[in-house]
């Protein structure tokens, strides 16, 4: 088995051909894609009629689950949640924000895995932002301000009870299945630049729409120190656009990756399926 691996010409991701993952796949090609995955960042491979068994196989190849806190799963796949939007839908996108996922964690996932089932005929591009080329071309000076920063993660301004998808979300018509709770409120460390769990190349761990301070710093400069990495690190060159197909399958690496979602897509239905590629240790650099 031969990959065909054709960059994105953007800041990251490239596409794979040459590879059915309707079928299990030997050592030697997941070690395959696993390289392509740390050299690209963001994988997609396009013409894969997966079921979700398939889906869930795939991801055991590069992971255990993931824990996902605050969505549903769909029936009989406990680890795949449905990123759904219904046509008619006039609720906020979801996760139109930069994030890595589940970044509030302890140990937060290695990458995630979305499977496009109804793609919309415009809109609904998922973009896609390289925080290690971000951090790599940052000015010395904003880079030395953030050397020793931990930032503060929480899920709370989006999945607490008076979070974005709490209680005034209720009277949206949103199609897809969150929870929230007072889990939410909770807060764990990481630092805003850190050594990639498995190549060891420093990158930037800001995942904006979960940080909510800095630790030891007071409020105001933390917000406006975090507010200049933002303003560096989302600018056009660090960002790529994915375009989607139906039976499209991309994989990211919440490692070094931010990623948000877009709309532009009313009076369309959007769906697709969502596996987490949990903290892996055994590939721990
Ligand atoms: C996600 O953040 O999991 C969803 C991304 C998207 O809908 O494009």
């Amino acid at each position: 088995m031969t990959l065909s691996i054709t960059p994105s010409g953007q800041a990251c991701g490239a596409t794979v051909r040459g590879v059915d993952l309707t079928l299990a796949l030997d050592d030697e090609t997941v070690a395959a894609i696993r390289s392509a995955w740390l050299d690209h960042r963001v994988l997609s491979f396009p013409d894969q009629a997966m079921t979700d068994d398939d889906l869930e196989r795939y991801t055991l190849r590069f992971g255990p689950f993931g824990v996902d806190p605050f969505f549903t799963s769909i029936d009989g796949h406990p680890n795949i949640a449905a990123v759904a939007r219904a046509a008619d839908e006039t609720a906020p996108i979801f996760a139109d924000s930069w994030h890595a996922d589940w970044s509030f964690q302890e140990f937060p996932p290695d990458g995630t895995c979305l499977f496009a089932k109804i793609v919309p005929p415009l809109g609904g591009d998922t973009h896609f932002l390289n925080q290690a080329a971000a951090l790599a071309a940052m000015p010395a000076d904003l880079r030395a301000e953030i050397k020793d920063a931990i930032a503060v993660h929480s899920a709370q301004l989006p999945y607490a009870p008076d979070g974005v998808y709490g209680e005034a979300d209720k009277e949206n018509d949103r199609a897809m299945k969150i929870v929230t709770d007072d889990s939410a409120y909770r807060t764990q460390l990481h630092p805003l630049i850190r050594p990639h769990g498995e190549t060891g190349e420093d990158t930037l761990y800001s995942t904006i729409g979960y940080i909510i301070g800095i630790d030891g710093m007071e409020r105001e400069p933390a917000m406006d120190l975090l507010r200049r990495v933002y303003a560096w690190q989302t600018q056009a060159q660090f960002v790529y656009t994915h375009k989607w197909e139906p039976d499209m399958l991309v994989m990211w690496d919440n490692r070094c990756v931010l990623h948000k979602a877009t709309g532009g897509y009313d009076g369309h239905e959007r769906l697709l399926h969502r596996t987490t590629i949990g903290y892996n240790e055994a590939v721990r650099a």
